[in-house]
């Protein structure tokens, strides 16, 4: 059976675009609606509690809009949330967390970085998945609310950003792998690889949450034979939206500005 209803995709801002773009690669038939809670980004510093309300409001929204699956495209959201908004609404919610499983199958070294917002890197979430799956190793596990607004304002590789990359990546000396855990990070790939060498290999989350969305489909008869227009929603400016989404990646857009009330 097809299902062609959209997936709903949210983030506090546009770095959930990282897995909007690997989602479109491996599943290019799928209509998705992509939400940017700009008016209350940033996530990272917010109480669990409130943290609750706003993704528990935007996951209202989605299934309103008709979405047949939900992914939380934000590390700080799906570690704080996601178990909450399971246990509260039936549709099929897919997270993004950092691969440190991954990580761990990779490292020579026996030390890997985690790179995520200051809330990812302290939640019990991540010392779980570290335990879990990286024991035994040394986890450079940094977090940082200093990066997202620059890639918020679309700025990829300022003198002043590179100055604050150089400063975090201090951090990760003699590391040989770094998960990125903040979806907005995968848009300073180039930037943190040119300051950290080739020699250390840099993961993101993006292809696994693709091809479990995939999975997911697939396993409930859900997916689509028909792509309809893809819908971009934010709570913040849609001019400045559209302005730096079209640079990051690339695309044309409408973006409807959404007002929770
Ligand atoms: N993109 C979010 C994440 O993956 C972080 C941004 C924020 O703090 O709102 O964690």
């Amino acid at each position: 059976m097809d299902d062609n209803r959209p997936v709903g995709i949210f983030d506090s801002g546009v770095g959930g675009l990282t897995i909007f773009s690997e989602i479109t690669k491996l599943s290019p038939r799928e209509s998705i609606i992509y939400f940017a809670d700009q008016n209350n980004i940033p996530y990272s510093g917010k109480s669990e509690r409130d943290l609750e309300k706003i993704t528990s409001n935007i996951v209202r929204f989605l299934i309103k809009n008709k979405i047949k699956l939900i992914v939380i495209a934000c590390n700080t959201a799906t570690v704080y949330t996601i178990d909450y908004l399971r246990s509260k609404f039936k549709v099929p919610i897919i997270g993004v967390v950092p691969v440190v499983k991954t990580a761990a199958r990779f490292t020579k070294s026996g030390r890997i970085g985690i790179l995520s917002t200051a809330a990812t890197s302290k939640s019990k979430y991540q010392k779980d998945l570290i335990k879990k799956f990286a024991n035994g190793l040394i986890v450079n596990n940094i977090g940082t609310d200093e990066l997202v607004s620059f890639i918020e304002t679309g700025d990829l590789k300022s003198a002043v950003l590179n100055k604050k990359l150089r400063n975090i990546l201090k951090e990760f000396q003699g590391i040989d792998v770094l998960a990125l855990g903040c979806s907005h990070y995968p848009f300073l790939r180039d930037e943190i690889q040119k300051i950290l060498g080739l020699e250390v290999l840099i993961l993101d989350s993006g292809p696994a949450v693709a091809r479990q969305v995939k999975r997911v489909l697939e396993s409930n008869k859900m997916l689509s034979n028909k792509k309809s227009k893809t819908r971009f929603f934010t709570t913040g400016n849609p001019a400045d939206f559209k302005r730096i989404v079209e640079k990051l990646i690339n695309a044309k857009l409408d973006p409807v500005r959404y007002e929770f009330i």
